[in-house]
């Protein structure tokens, strides 16, 4: 097991289930202390005693946070600065979709969409990114600092009936580039990886119906759906120091989709 994370305080956003779920895990099991946020503490805090049972030392912990809510990202910046001080990884991963064509859509439908995947991208790093750069000034033995953003292989392309899904994604790919030349000066850089189909509770139904996984088979050319820590171990890649000539990069995580 590599130890990439050691004595580093990390946060991933939607921590309860599927890609950040299996994010969280990998950060800790390399040393993080893990900060799990999300809107459920009961599926939270499922997540943090899993991790802390397999651990020699409990590390992870949760915060309840929308992260669509300013105020609450508030209270998780002042907790952060309370407990831990310090902040040097964090996953903007909390996402989620829905199905509509644009001319039936509702508009607070469209708003449900881009606050969950886009503002909450930029709510987030803002606030803890500010945290992220007071570390980067105090610390004598600086930490690699990094921040990854789960945008979608739906962002690189149009998406049927999830128009406002893809377009959401899209934006988060290019406001990626835009934090990470802002931050460079800080010595934060900031990446995204955009995930194919993978089997989390986002995709359960659609994966339900055999048509659509067939399609899934057809057009990726690895003939599969992804696992979600087959997304998280290259989240974490692009939040370790392996990475670090890396950044304003998109990292394609699709099995082969965009290819065949
Ligand atoms: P998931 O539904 O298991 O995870 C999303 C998490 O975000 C959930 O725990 C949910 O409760 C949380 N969340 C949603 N809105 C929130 C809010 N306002 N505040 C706090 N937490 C909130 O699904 P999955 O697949 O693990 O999704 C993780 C990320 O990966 C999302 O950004 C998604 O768009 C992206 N993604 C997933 C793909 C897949 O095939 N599973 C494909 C491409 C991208």
């Amino acid at each position: 097991m590599l130890n990439r994370f050691a004595d580093s305080i990390a946060v991933v956003t939607g921590a309860g289930s599927g890609i950040g779920k299996q994010t969280a895990i990998q950060l800790a099991h390399e040393g993080a202390r893990v900060i799990l946020v999300g809107r459920t503490s009961s599926k939270l805090e499922k997540v943090a005693d899993q991790i802390n049972a397999s651990l020699k030392e409990p590390t992870a912990e949760i915060f309840t946070a929308d992260v669509t809510n300013e105020q609450d990202i508030e209270d998780l910046g002042r907790f952060i600065q309370q407990n831990y001080g310090e902040l040097h990884v964090l996953v903007n991963n909390a996402g989620a979709s829905g199905k509509s064509t644009i001319l039936e859509m509702e508009t607070s439908e469209w708003d449900r969409i881009q606050e969950t995947n886009l503002k909450s991208v930029f709510l987030v790093s803002k606030i803890l990114g500010k945290i992220m750069i007071e570390s980067s000034e105090q610390e004598e033995e600086k930490k690699d600092l990094s921040i990854v953003n789960v945008a979608s292989l739906s962002g690189h392309k149009a998406g049927a009936m999830i128009p406002h899904y893809s377009s959401s994604k899209a934006a988060v790919i290019n406001f990626t580039k835009s934090l990470a030349v802002e931050f460079a000066q800080y010595g934060i850089r900031v990446n995204s990886v955009s995930p194919g189909f993978a089997e989390t509770p986002l995709t359960e139904e659609g994966l339900k119906n055999r048509r659509f996984e067939e399609a899934i088979q057809r057009n990726t050319a690895l003939k599969r759906v992804g696992k979600p820590e087959e997304i998280a171990h290259v989240i974490s890649f692009a939040a370790s120091k392996e990475s670090s000539y890396m950044t304003g990069t998109d990292l394609l995580v699709d099995g082969g989709w965009m290819i065949t």
